[in-house]
């Protein structure tokens, strides 16, 4: 069996756009990917790991290059869980809003605990390594707003984050599937981009291996 890790940062259930684009997503790829689990991973209903300062002396260790002792190795057992449950994952799924021209505090959160030296990524004397290899990503998005102009695009944090943060860990194959203007517009235009984005995430779904 092979997973998907469906990791989901808005907190608004069934009302929420993005998720309404990945359901269509998951029908999909449910029926055409026989041998997959989907594994949820709800950012608004688990609580995360914070970041205290035990934790984080933990995270200098590492970049120091030695290997987690005393009680920053203690702190991190649950830093470790979430590392293990992602990397045990062989593709995944983000659902995501644009919050304030970026992701939502949950993923930034979810990202802060997971992307750390020897475990997604290393120092090496060519540079950055990272660790993540041979998986992909699908990002599935929703804006109140249009980012797609000329104009506009320089206020778009959220897809450029992601492809770096997540590049930097190995993960460059990422397809991005954004559905916009979900306010600006209202309610007619929210609908057509809602089923215009259903349809790409479909064929998104169809075409993944
Ligand atoms: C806290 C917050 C901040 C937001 N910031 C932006 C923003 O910067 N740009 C934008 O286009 N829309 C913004 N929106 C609107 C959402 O991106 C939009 O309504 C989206 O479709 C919500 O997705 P959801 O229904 O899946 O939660 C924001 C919404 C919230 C709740």
């Amino acid at each position: 069996m092979k997973k998907l890790l469906h990791i989901i940062a808005t907190p608004r259930g069934d009302e929420s756009r993005t998720l309404k684009v990945t359901r269509a997503f998951l029908d999909s790829f449910q029926s055409t990917h026989e041998g997959w689990v989907v594994e949820e991973l709800n950012l608004f209903k688990e609580e995360l790991p914070s970041l205290t300062v035990k934790r984080v002396d933990g995270k200098y260790i590492l970049l120091g290059g030695k290997d987690l002792f005393g009680e920053a190795k203690d702190a991190w057992e649950e830093i470790i869980a979430e590392i293990d449950r992602f990397m045990s994952a062989d593709a995944y799924l983000v659902s995501t809003p644009m919050w304030n021209f970026n992701i939502p505090y949950t993923l930034k959160h979810y990202i802060d605990i997971i992307v750390q030296p020897k475990y997604l990524f290393r120092y090496t004397a060519e540079g950055v390594e990272g660790l993540v290899k041979g998986k992909k990503m699908v990002v599935i998005a929703s804006r109140g707003g249009e980012y797609s102009t000329e104009e506009l695009r320089p206020f778009d944090f959220q897809e450029p984050y992601l492809r770096t943060i997540f590049g930097f860990v190995g993960l460059t194959d990422i397809t991005f599937v954004v559905a916009q203007p979900m306010d600006a517009g209202g309610p007619d235009v929210q609908k057509q981009n809602i089923e215009e984005a259903q349809k790409r995430a479909r064929e998104v779904a169809e075409g993944f291996n």
